[in-house]
């Protein structure tokens, strides 16, 4: 539990941190499936496990150059979850929704509201 503008929310444990070291993992939330990945900053992510452009899972995908990748036609993710062309270039009108998260006791968490609304 946590407070957010002075009311409690629920946070949910997604996964150890060690588990994504290795590279994306899906996770289920409520109803929702998520993929948790490490981003260049070295610190954790949550996205919808969905990708924009086919509905590939991403979870499926791997992280390169600090970037997520889907597996089914290589469109990369930044750490905003905005999708980046092969020039380098974000593109802020497509993007993957991101859910915020933060590490506690070795594992990630995110707020069950933000998860499900
Ligand atoms: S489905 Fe993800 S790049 Fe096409």
């Amino acid at each position: 539990m946590t407070e957010n503008c002075g009311r409690t929310v629920e946070d949910v444990r997604l996964c150890a941190v060690a588990d994504v070291q290795d590279g994306p993992r899906r996770v289920v939330a409520g109803d929702r499936g998520l993929v948790v990945w490490i981003a260049a900053d070295g610190a954790p992510r949550v996205f919808a496990d969905r990708c924009p452009h086919r509905d590939a899972r991403l979870s499926a995908g791997h992280v390169e150059a600090g970037r997520l990748v889907c597996p089914f036609h290589l469109w990369a993710f930044d750490a905003a979850g905005r999708h980046v062309g092969p020039d380098g270039v974000a593109n802020p009108d497509c993007r993957v929704p991101r859910f915020a998260c933060r590490v506690r006791d070795g594992a990630v968490w995110v707020e069950m509201d933000a998860v499900m609304s």
